[in-house]
């Protein structure tokens, strides 16, 4: 073995998610798009949502504009109802993935609803190069028996929603930033071991149980954020309990960020002309 090419990453930010109330008022937990940290090149945002108390959701998120990203909706428990002023009207429910490229210009409403009395989920915005922010409006929905999950014989369970883990190709394709997206189920005292490419962003939401994420003795709690740095592969353990996470990693743009709320852009300009074509009637282009 060449052990150049064979470090482990270890983590390098740990980052508690904070409560946040966003859209007509739907309470949840961001990791990314805070004053702690920002972004995550390519990725923009990370929201966790979910609550027992539909009071704490049902406001919803009406109307609202998208320019030069894409969102990742993956939803664990209960239906978000979306619909846009494209015609575009559907459901994610639980175990689904809605990954939406928002390019030049998407207008649309996400309602989130209680199914069993549950609904959970999360939101990942991903950054578009700029030669694809002005890109046509794209939509991949996923159900949930079309996401491959690769199950193993030490009882660990890994859906695969981008990228491949091990012999497992990803439903979702042809994505700029060549994500990874994995939701990773480990039972108690397993460990689950991921290459990811040198100069490669990753990261990993601890989202139930507990383990540790690196070759250190810290063992990582959820609900939490950890940043992976540098290296070729990342390892997780669950510790005495199960323990489930979503992998996500993919390619830095390193291009200039201008971000206003719902659109992100490379210039204040940019941001100035997407102001301009919502209050001209000009930001949805068929
Ligand atoms: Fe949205």
């Amino acid at each position: 073995m060449n052990q150049a090419n064979h470090s482990p990453r270890a983590i390098v930010r740990l980052i508690e998610p904070q409560r946040v109330t966003e859209g007509a008022g739907v309470l949840l937990r961001r990791s990314i798009a805070t004053r702690t940290l920002d972004y995550l090149d390519p990725f923009l945002l990370f929201d966790h949502f979910g609550s027992d108390d539909p009071a704490e959701y049902l406001a919803g998120f009406p109307l609202h504009p998208h320019r030069g990203i894409e969102t990742v909706t993956y939803m664990l428990a209960g239906i978000v109802r979306h619909r846009d002023t494209l015609g575009n009207a559907g459901s994610i429910s639980a175990g689904e993935v809605q990954w939406m490229t928002a390019g030049r210009g998407i207008m649309h409403e996400e309602m989130p609803q209680p199914h069993d009395g549950k609904m959970e989920g999360f939101q990942l915005w991903v950054n578009l190069p700029t030669k694809l922010k002005m890109t046509a409006p794209r939509y991949q929905q996923i159900l949930a028996n079309e996401i491959p999950a690769l199950t193993r014989a030490d009882g660990s369970v890994i859906r695969v929603i981008a990228g491949k883990a091990e012999n497992v190709t990803g439903a979702v394709t042809e994505i700029y930033a060549d994500p990874t997206y994995l939701d990773v189920s480990l039972p108690a005292q397993t460990t689950f071991t991921h290459p990811i490419p040198r100069g490669h962003t990753a990261f990993a939401y601890v989202f139930a149980g507990q383990g540790k994420f690196d070759d250190t003795a810290r063992t990582v709690l959820a609900p939490h954020l950890i940043v992976w740095g540098e290296g070729d592969y990342v390892t997780a353990t669950a510790a005495a309990a199960p323990l489930r996470f979503l992998l996500i990693s993919g390619k830095p743009l390193r291009e200039p960020i201008a971000r206003y709320g719902p659109f992100v852009m490379n210039t204040r300009a940019e941001i100035e002309q997407a102001l301009r074509d919502l209050q001209n009637g000009t930001f949805v282009q068929r």
